[in-house]
């Protein structure tokens, strides 16, 4: 551990603030603010400092995504539906030009031949899909050691 805290901005785009409304064989059951919070606590094992965003409308996480710069270290993001057609998030995700893990609680690799489509995975480090909410912590081990390693 080098003593620096690594700023991670964990980003869920469109529908997921209705988690534990949505199929919990796909999505579980824990609803949005029970995952941050969980992140949260998993983060603070990693003595990363997470911060949280989400929106349904993309422009508002394209302007997120714009204004990281100074603010963060590192992003997860999982924006549902957008990650298989939202080239403009794409797009702002590399201008934010941060080391990036992508998230998806249910494995869209086996579900609608759709969601195998993702618009950012290239610009990601690491895709993890169809782990629920342990995948996260899977994800922020992976982003602290990219950090530390001191790789952009
Ligand atoms: C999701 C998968 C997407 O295909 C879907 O549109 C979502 C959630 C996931 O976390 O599994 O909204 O990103």
């Amino acid at each position: 551990m080098s003593g620096t805290r690594y700023r991670i901005e964990v980003m869920h785009g469109v529908n997921l603030d209705q988690l534990g409304r949505r199929d919990p064989g796909l999505y579980g059951t824990l609803t949005l603010s029970e995952l941050e919070r969980q992140v949260e606590g998993d983060a603070r094992e990693l003595e990363l400092d997470a911060r949280f965003f989400q929106t349904n409308p993309e422009g508002d996480f394209v302007e997120r995504l714009h204004r990281l710069d100074g603010h963060a270290d590192a992003i997860l993001l999982n924006p549902g539906a957008w990650t298989h057609y939202a080239w403009a998030i794409r797009d702002a995700l590399e201008i934010a030009a941060l080391p990036a893990v992508e998230i998806h609680l249910s494995d869209v690799h086996s579900r609608e031949p759709w969601r195998r489509l993702s618009v950012i995975a290239d610009l990601c480090f690491a895709t993890i899909a169809g782990q629920g909410p342990a995948g996260y912590r899977a994800a922020l081990t992976l982003l602290h050691a990219r950090l530390e390693r001191g790789e952009a």
